[in-house]
Protein backbone atom coordinates (compact mmCIF):
# COMPACT_ATOMS: atom_id res chain seq x y z
CA UNK A 1 0.00 0.00 0.00
CA UNK A 2 1.38 3.38 -0.49
CA UNK A 3 -0.21 6.20 1.33
CA UNK A 4 -3.11 6.91 -0.44
CA UNK A 5 -4.19 3.52 -1.43
CA UNK A 6 -3.51 0.38 -3.10
CA UNK A 7 -2.96 0.05 -6.68
CA UNK A 8 -5.55 -1.53 -8.71
CA UNK A 9 -5.71 -3.54 -12.10
CA UNK A 10 -9.56 -4.31 -13.64
CA UNK A 11 -9.19 -6.46 -16.32
CA UNK A 12 -12.19 -6.79 -18.76
CA UNK A 13 -12.16 -3.17 -18.03
CA UNK A 14 -14.43 -2.16 -21.33
CA UNK A 15 -16.86 -4.94 -19.98
CA UNK A 16 -20.38 -4.39 -18.73
CA UNK A 17 -19.13 -5.68 -15.07
CA UNK A 18 -15.62 -4.34 -15.68
CA UNK A 19 -16.67 -0.80 -16.44
CA UNK A 20 -19.23 -1.14 -13.12
CA UNK A 21 -16.20 -2.13 -11.29
CA UNK A 22 -14.66 0.78 -11.58
CA UNK A 23 -17.46 2.53 -10.88
CA UNK A 24 -18.06 0.89 -8.06
CA UNK A 25 -14.53 1.45 -6.53
CA UNK A 26 -15.00 5.08 -7.27
CA UNK A 27 -18.64 5.30 -5.88
CA UNK A 28 -17.36 3.13 -2.82
CA UNK A 29 -14.48 5.36 -2.48
CA UNK A 30 -11.72 2.40 -2.29
CA UNK A 31 -8.39 3.48 -1.47
CA UNK A 32 -6.45 3.24 -4.96
CA UNK A 33 -3.62 4.94 -5.24
CA UNK A 34 -3.47 3.65 -9.40
CA UNK A 35 -5.39 2.12 -11.27
CA UNK A 36 -4.75 0.36 -14.66
CA UNK A 37 -7.22 -0.78 -16.79
CA UNK A 38 -6.97 -3.98 -18.87
CA UNK A 39 -8.65 -5.24 -22.07
CA UNK A 40 -7.83 -6.78 -25.36
CA UNK A 41 -6.07 -5.33 -28.17
CA UNK A 42 -9.34 -4.53 -29.65
CA UNK A 43 -9.33 -1.83 -27.26
CA UNK A 44 -6.20 0.00 -27.22
CA UNK A 45 -7.00 3.73 -27.65
CA UNK A 46 -9.93 3.48 -25.47
CA UNK A 47 -10.13 5.84 -22.39
CA UNK A 48 -12.07 5.15 -19.46
CA UNK A 49 -13.41 7.78 -16.56
CA UNK A 50 -12.22 7.29 -12.38
CA UNK A 51 -12.68 10.00 -10.57
CA UNK A 52 -12.68 12.53 -12.59
CA UNK A 53 -9.60 11.72 -14.53
CA UNK A 54 -9.81 9.63 -18.04
CA UNK A 55 -7.32 6.06 -18.03
CA UNK A 56 -5.99 5.17 -21.36
CA UNK A 57 -7.17 1.07 -21.53
CA UNK A 58 -3.77 -0.95 -22.20
CA UNK A 59 -3.71 -4.28 -23.83
CA UNK A 60 -3.54 -7.24 -21.08
CA UNK A 61 -0.29 -8.80 -20.80
CA UNK A 62 2.03 -10.99 -18.71
CA UNK A 63 3.82 -8.19 -17.16
CA UNK A 64 0.20 -6.16 -16.33
CA UNK A 65 0.50 -7.11 -12.61
CA UNK A 66 4.00 -5.70 -11.77
CA UNK A 67 3.44 -3.72 -8.91
CA UNK A 68 -0.39 -4.30 -8.75
CA UNK A 69 -2.04 -5.06 -5.25
CA UNK A 70 -5.36 -6.16 -5.94
CA UNK A 71 -6.86 -7.30 -9.87
CA UNK A 72 -10.57 -7.69 -10.57
CA UNK A 73 -10.79 -9.88 -13.40
CA UNK A 74 -13.81 -9.62 -15.62
CA UNK A 75 -12.88 -10.89 -18.90
CA UNK A 76 -14.29 -14.25 -18.66
CA UNK A 77 -13.11 -17.97 -17.83
CA UNK A 78 -9.99 -18.34 -20.41
CA UNK A 79 -8.54 -15.11 -19.80
CA UNK A 80 -8.81 -15.66 -16.26
CA UNK A 81 -7.62 -19.22 -16.03
CA UNK A 82 -4.36 -18.23 -17.95
CA UNK A 83 -3.78 -14.93 -16.00
CA UNK A 84 -5.18 -14.93 -12.78
CA UNK A 85 -2.44 -17.15 -11.45
CA UNK A 86 0.25 -15.01 -13.33
CA UNK A 87 -1.30 -12.43 -11.31
CA UNK A 88 -1.01 -14.34 -8.08
CA UNK A 89 2.12 -14.96 -8.80
CA UNK A 90 3.61 -11.56 -9.31
CA UNK A 91 1.93 -10.75 -5.71
CA UNK A 92 -1.28 -9.56 -6.97
CA UNK A 93 -4.14 -10.39 -5.08
CA UNK A 94 -6.75 -11.36 -7.72
CA UNK A 95 -10.97 -11.22 -7.40
CA UNK A 96 -11.94 -12.97 -10.57
CA UNK A 97 -15.68 -12.68 -11.71
CA UNK A 98 -15.61 -15.08 -14.30
CA UNK A 99 -16.50 -19.47 -13.66
CA UNK A 100 -12.93 -20.13 -13.87
CA UNK A 101 -11.79 -20.96 -10.01
CA UNK A 102 -15.41 -21.24 -8.38
CA UNK A 103 -15.17 -24.88 -7.44
CA UNK A 104 -11.43 -24.86 -7.10
CA UNK A 105 -10.69 -26.19 -3.75
CA UNK A 106 -8.27 -24.11 -3.04
CA UNK A 107 -10.06 -20.73 -3.85
CA UNK A 108 -12.42 -19.39 -1.04
CA UNK A 109 -15.86 -18.41 -2.97
CA UNK A 110 -17.25 -15.55 -1.25
CA UNK A 111 -20.61 -13.76 -0.68
CA UNK A 112 -19.83 -11.17 1.76
CA UNK A 113 -23.45 -11.13 3.39
CA UNK A 114 -23.00 -14.96 3.50
CA UNK A 115 -19.34 -16.19 4.27
CA UNK A 116 -16.79 -13.38 4.78
CA UNK A 117 -14.32 -15.04 6.54
CA UNK A 118 -13.95 -17.73 3.95
CA UNK A 119 -12.13 -14.76 1.78
CA UNK A 120 -9.56 -14.72 5.05
CA UNK A 121 -7.99 -18.08 3.06
CA UNK A 122 -7.05 -17.04 0.36
CA UNK A 123 -3.97 -18.24 -1.41
CA UNK A 124 -3.49 -15.36 -4.39
CA UNK A 125 -7.38 -15.99 -5.95
CA UNK A 126 -10.78 -15.08 -4.67
CA UNK A 127 -13.81 -16.58 -7.11
CA UNK A 128 -16.95 -14.13 -7.00
CA UNK A 129 -19.90 -16.39 -7.34
CA UNK A 130 -22.67 -16.68 -10.44
CA UNK A 131 -25.12 -13.59 -10.56
CA UNK A 132 -28.39 -15.93 -9.88
CA UNK A 133 -26.08 -17.31 -7.19
CA UNK A 134 -25.22 -14.63 -5.10
CA UNK A 135 -28.65 -12.85 -5.00
CA UNK A 136 -30.39 -16.36 -3.81
CA UNK A 137 -27.96 -17.24 -0.93
CA UNK A 138 -27.99 -13.09 -0.06
CA UNK A 139 -31.86 -13.93 0.59
CA UNK A 140 -31.16 -17.31 1.79
CA UNK A 141 -28.97 -16.90 4.56
CA UNK A 142 -30.76 -15.75 7.25
CA UNK A 143 -33.59 -18.85 6.89
CA UNK A 144 -30.74 -21.09 6.31
CA UNK A 145 -29.36 -20.02 9.82
CA UNK A 146 -32.45 -20.01 11.81
CA UNK A 147 -33.85 -23.32 10.78
CA UNK A 148 -32.06 -25.01 8.32
CA UNK A 149 -32.81 -25.62 4.24
CA UNK A 150 -32.70 -28.98 2.77
CA UNK A 151 -34.31 -28.66 -0.35
CA UNK A 152 -33.68 -25.70 -3.26
CA UNK A 153 -36.43 -25.64 -6.38
CA UNK A 154 -35.48 -22.15 -8.49
CA UNK A 155 -36.67 -20.86 -11.30
CA UNK A 156 -34.25 -17.70 -13.00
CA UNK A 157 -35.36 -14.50 -15.26
CA UNK A 158 -32.60 -13.51 -16.04
CA UNK A 159 -31.34 -9.87 -17.74
CA UNK A 160 -29.54 -10.24 -21.26
CA UNK A 161 -26.78 -7.69 -19.35
CA UNK A 162 -25.46 -10.97 -17.63
CA UNK A 163 -24.50 -12.14 -21.38
CA UNK A 164 -22.62 -9.20 -21.66
CA UNK A 165 -22.22 -5.75 -23.69
CA UNK A 166 -22.85 -7.82 -26.74
CA UNK A 167 -26.30 -9.28 -25.88
CA UNK A 168 -27.65 -6.02 -24.39
CA UNK A 169 -27.08 -4.60 -27.97
CA UNK A 170 -29.16 -7.71 -29.67
CA UNK A 171 -31.93 -7.47 -27.62
CA UNK A 172 -31.92 -3.17 -28.47
CA UNK A 173 -31.66 -3.82 -31.81
CA UNK A 174 -34.20 -6.72 -32.31
CA UNK A 175 -36.49 -4.84 -30.49
CA UNK A 176 -36.42 -1.52 -32.73
CA UNK A 177 -35.86 -3.95 -35.69
CA UNK A 178 -38.83 -5.85 -35.08
CA UNK A 179 -40.72 -2.03 -34.10
CA UNK A 180 -39.63 -1.01 -37.57
CA UNK A 181 -40.90 -3.83 -39.41
CA UNK A 182 -37.14 -5.14 -40.30
CA UNK A 183 -35.57 -8.56 -40.15
CA UNK A 184 -33.96 -9.05 -37.08
CA UNK A 185 -30.35 -10.37 -36.99
CA UNK A 186 -29.40 -12.95 -34.33
CA UNK A 187 -25.38 -13.47 -33.30
CA UNK A 188 -25.60 -14.07 -29.30
CA UNK A 189 -28.53 -16.30 -28.54
CA UNK A 190 -29.87 -19.43 -29.74
CA UNK A 191 -33.15 -17.72 -29.90
CA UNK A 192 -34.90 -14.18 -30.90
CA UNK A 193 -34.56 -12.38 -27.25
CA UNK A 194 -37.14 -9.34 -27.85
CA UNK A 195 -40.72 -10.77 -26.92
CA UNK A 196 -39.12 -14.06 -26.38
CA UNK A 197 -38.10 -16.11 -23.44
CA UNK A 198 -35.85 -19.48 -22.91
CA UNK A 199 -34.68 -21.96 -20.49
CA UNK A 200 -31.57 -21.89 -21.98
CA UNK A 201 -28.21 -20.26 -19.70
CA UNK A 202 -24.97 -21.99 -21.08
CA UNK A 203 -24.38 -25.07 -22.76
CA UNK A 204 -26.23 -28.24 -22.04
CA UNK A 205 -24.97 -31.20 -19.83
CA UNK A 206 -25.22 -34.77 -19.98
CA UNK A 207 -27.76 -35.17 -17.08
CA UNK A 208 -30.21 -32.28 -19.12
CA UNK A 209 -29.47 -29.82 -17.00
CA UNK A 210 -27.40 -26.46 -18.42
CA UNK A 211 -24.33 -24.64 -16.93
CA UNK A 212 -25.64 -22.10 -14.96
CA UNK A 213 -27.88 -24.44 -13.53
CA UNK A 214 -25.17 -26.70 -12.15
CA UNK A 215 -23.17 -23.73 -11.37
CA UNK A 216 -26.29 -22.40 -9.23
CA UNK A 217 -26.55 -26.21 -7.51
CA UNK A 218 -23.27 -26.59 -6.69
CA UNK A 219 -22.18 -23.07 -5.95
CA UNK A 220 -24.66 -22.60 -3.22
CA UNK A 221 -23.46 -25.88 -1.58
CA UNK A 222 -19.76 -24.42 -1.43
CA UNK A 223 -20.50 -20.90 -0.20
CA UNK A 224 -23.16 -22.50 2.55
CA UNK A 225 -20.16 -25.48 3.07
CA UNK A 226 -23.26 -27.62 3.21
CA UNK A 227 -22.62 -30.96 0.76
CA UNK A 228 -26.55 -31.97 1.47
CA UNK A 229 -28.70 -28.94 0.74
CA UNK A 230 -30.45 -31.03 -2.89
CA UNK A 231 -30.79 -27.36 -5.73
CA UNK A 232 -32.33 -27.84 -8.50
CA UNK A 233 -32.98 -24.98 -10.90
CA UNK A 234 -34.46 -23.70 -14.03
CA UNK A 235 -32.01 -20.67 -15.75
CA UNK A 236 -34.47 -18.42 -18.19
CA UNK A 237 -33.49 -15.74 -20.28
CA UNK A 238 -35.71 -13.33 -20.36
CA UNK A 239 -36.03 -9.63 -22.51
CA UNK A 240 -34.62 -7.28 -19.84
CA UNK A 241 -31.95 -5.48 -19.59
CA UNK A 242 -30.41 -5.29 -15.91
CA UNK A 243 -31.79 -7.06 -12.79
CA UNK A 244 -32.35 -11.32 -12.77
CA UNK A 245 -35.84 -12.30 -10.91
CA UNK A 246 -35.69 -15.64 -9.00
CA UNK A 247 -38.80 -17.54 -8.02
CA UNK A 248 -37.58 -20.03 -5.19
CA UNK A 249 -39.31 -22.31 -3.11
CA UNK A 250 -37.39 -24.32 -0.23
CA UNK A 251 -38.02 -27.44 2.11
CA UNK A 252 -36.52 -26.27 6.02
CA UNK A 253 -35.51 -28.42 8.46
CA UNK A 254 -37.79 -27.31 10.86
CA UNK A 255 -41.09 -24.98 9.92
CA UNK A 256 -40.51 -21.39 9.50
CA UNK A 257 -43.97 -18.84 8.75
CA UNK A 258 -44.42 -16.30 6.30
CA UNK A 259 -43.77 -13.47 9.49
CA UNK A 260 -40.99 -15.52 10.98
CA UNK A 261 -39.16 -15.22 7.77
CA UNK A 262 -40.04 -11.88 6.91
CA UNK A 263 -39.09 -10.42 9.84
CA UNK A 264 -35.93 -11.79 9.86
CA UNK A 265 -35.14 -10.88 6.41
CA UNK A 266 -36.04 -7.48 7.42
CA UNK A 267 -32.64 -6.89 9.38
CA UNK A 268 -30.70 -9.20 7.22
CA UNK A 269 -27.49 -7.40 5.65
CA UNK A 270 -28.14 -6.25 1.89
CA UNK A 271 -32.09 -7.83 1.75
CA UNK A 272 -35.29 -5.34 1.36
CA UNK A 273 -38.22 -6.76 2.25
CA UNK A 274 -40.61 -5.88 -0.53
CA UNK A 275 -44.14 -7.12 0.32
CA UNK A 276 -47.35 -5.82 0.15
CA UNK A 277 -48.76 -7.77 -3.40
CA UNK A 278 -52.60 -6.61 -2.34
CA UNK A 279 -50.79 -2.81 -3.24
CA UNK A 280 -48.79 -4.21 -5.97
CA UNK A 281 -45.61 -4.20 -3.86
CA UNK A 282 -42.85 -6.12 -4.90
CA UNK A 283 -39.79 -6.60 -6.47
CA UNK A 284 -39.51 -5.77 -9.86
CA UNK A 285 -35.90 -5.93 -11.86
CA UNK A 286 -36.35 -2.00 -13.02
CA UNK A 287 -36.83 -0.83 -9.44
CA UNK A 288 -33.35 -3.44 -8.58
CA UNK A 289 -31.23 -1.82 -11.44
CA UNK A 290 -28.52 0.57 -10.25
CA UNK A 291 -29.20 -0.73 -6.31
CA UNK A 292 -26.84 -3.04 -4.39
CA UNK A 293 -29.49 -4.72 -2.81
CA UNK A 294 -31.59 -8.03 -2.85
CA UNK A 295 -34.76 -7.66 -2.67
CA UNK A 296 -37.37 -10.28 -1.18
CA UNK A 297 -41.51 -10.47 -1.66
CA UNK A 298 -43.98 -12.87 -2.14
CA UNK A 299 -43.18 -14.14 1.04
CA UNK A 300 -45.69 -17.35 1.60
CA UNK A 301 -45.98 -20.78 2.61
CA UNK A 302 -45.54 -23.49 0.07
CA UNK A 303 -48.40 -25.82 1.22
CA UNK A 304 -47.31 -28.68 -1.52
CA UNK A 305 -44.34 -29.68 0.99
CA UNK A 306 -43.76 -30.24 4.55
CA UNK A 307 -42.10 -26.99 5.71
CA UNK A 308 -42.56 -25.11 2.66
CA UNK A 309 -41.63 -21.57 1.61
CA UNK A 310 -41.93 -19.74 -1.43
CA UNK A 311 -40.30 -16.20 -2.40
CA UNK A 312 -39.80 -13.85 -5.12
CA UNK A 313 -35.67 -12.39 -5.23
CA UNK A 314 -34.68 -9.73 -7.30
CA UNK A 315 -31.39 -8.26 -7.55
CA UNK A 316 -29.31 -5.99 -9.99
CA UNK A 317 -27.11 -9.08 -11.91
CA UNK A 318 -23.96 -6.55 -12.95
CA UNK A 319 -24.02 -4.48 -9.52
CA UNK A 320 -24.57 -7.22 -6.80
CA UNK A 321 -24.49 -10.04 -9.12
CA UNK A 322 -20.86 -9.17 -10.01
CA UNK A 323 -19.00 -5.75 -9.63
CA UNK A 324 -20.06 -4.87 -6.01
CA UNK A 325 -19.84 -8.40 -4.78
CA UNK A 326 -16.01 -7.89 -6.01
CA UNK A 327 -15.72 -4.57 -4.13
CA UNK A 328 -17.44 -6.04 -1.16
CA UNK A 329 -14.83 -8.41 -1.32
CA UNK A 330 -11.95 -6.32 -1.44
CA UNK A 331 -13.00 -4.28 1.07
CA UNK A 332 -13.18 -7.32 3.29
CA UNK A 333 -9.64 -7.89 2.87
CA UNK A 334 -8.74 -4.34 3.52
CA UNK A 335 -10.24 -4.54 6.68
CA UNK A 336 -8.42 -7.78 7.79
CA UNK A 337 -4.86 -6.88 6.25
CA UNK A 338 -5.23 -9.74 3.54
CA UNK A 339 -4.56 -7.21 0.90
N1 LIG B 1 -22.65 -9.66 -16.92
C1 LIG B 1 -22.95 -10.25 -15.77
O1 LIG B 1 -24.01 -10.05 -15.15
C2 LIG B 1 -21.98 -11.17 -15.15
C3 LIG B 1 -22.24 -11.59 -13.86
C4 LIG B 1 -21.36 -12.47 -13.26
C5 LIG B 1 -20.26 -12.88 -13.95
N2 LIG B 1 -20.00 -12.45 -15.21
C6 LIG B 1 -18.76 -12.89 -15.85
O2 LIG B 1 -17.91 -11.77 -16.03
C7 LIG B 1 -17.10 -11.95 -17.19
C8 LIG B 1 -17.26 -10.76 -18.12
O3 LIG B 1 -18.60 -10.57 -18.40
P1 LIG B 1 -19.15 -9.26 -19.10
O4 LIG B 1 -20.63 -9.44 -19.04
O5 LIG B 1 -18.56 -8.02 -18.55
O6 LIG B 1 -18.63 -9.46 -20.62
P2 LIG B 1 -18.39 -8.36 -21.77
O7 LIG B 1 -19.28 -7.19 -21.59
O8 LIG B 1 -18.46 -9.13 -23.04
O9 LIG B 1 -16.87 -7.88 -21.53
C9 LIG B 1 -15.77 -8.74 -21.70
C10 LIG B 1 -14.51 -8.01 -21.28
O10 LIG B 1 -13.41 -8.93 -21.42
C11 LIG B 1 -12.41 -8.34 -22.23
N3 LIG B 1 -11.68 -9.33 -23.01
C12 LIG B 1 -12.20 -10.22 -23.91
N4 LIG B 1 -11.19 -10.93 -24.47
C13 LIG B 1 -10.05 -10.48 -23.92
C14 LIG B 1 -8.68 -10.79 -24.11
N5 LIG B 1 -8.28 -11.73 -24.97
N6 LIG B 1 -7.75 -10.12 -23.39
C15 LIG B 1 -8.14 -9.17 -22.50
N7 LIG B 1 -9.42 -8.80 -22.29
C16 LIG B 1 -10.36 -9.46 -22.99
C17 LIG B 1 -13.18 -7.41 -23.17
O11 LIG B 1 -12.28 -6.47 -23.71
P3 LIG B 1 -12.58 -5.79 -25.18
O12 LIG B 1 -13.63 -4.75 -24.93
O13 LIG B 1 -11.26 -5.24 -25.52
O14 LIG B 1 -13.07 -6.89 -26.06
C18 LIG B 1 -14.17 -6.81 -22.17
O15 LIG B 1 -13.54 -5.82 -21.39
C19 LIG B 1 -17.54 -13.28 -17.77
O16 LIG B 1 -16.68 -14.28 -17.24
C20 LIG B 1 -18.92 -13.47 -17.23
O17 LIG B 1 -19.32 -14.80 -17.18
C21 LIG B 1 -20.83 -11.59 -15.82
Amino acid sequence: MTNNGFRVAVVGATGAVGNLMVKVLEERNFPVSGIKLLASARSIGKTLPFRGRQFAVEELAENSFEGIQLALFSAGGAISRIFAPIAAQAGTVVVDNSSAWRMDPQVPLVVPEVNPRAALSHSGIIANPNCSTIQMVVALKPIYDAVGIRRIVVTTFQAVSGTGKRAIEELRSQVSDIMCGREIARQIYPHQIAFNCFPHIGSFLDNGFCEEEMKMANETRKIFDDAQIGVCATTVRIPVIYGHSESINIETDRKISPEEARELLKTAPGVIVIDDPSNAAYPVPLNAAGTDDTFVGRIRTDPSVENGLAMWVVADNVRKGAATNAVQIAEILLKSGRL
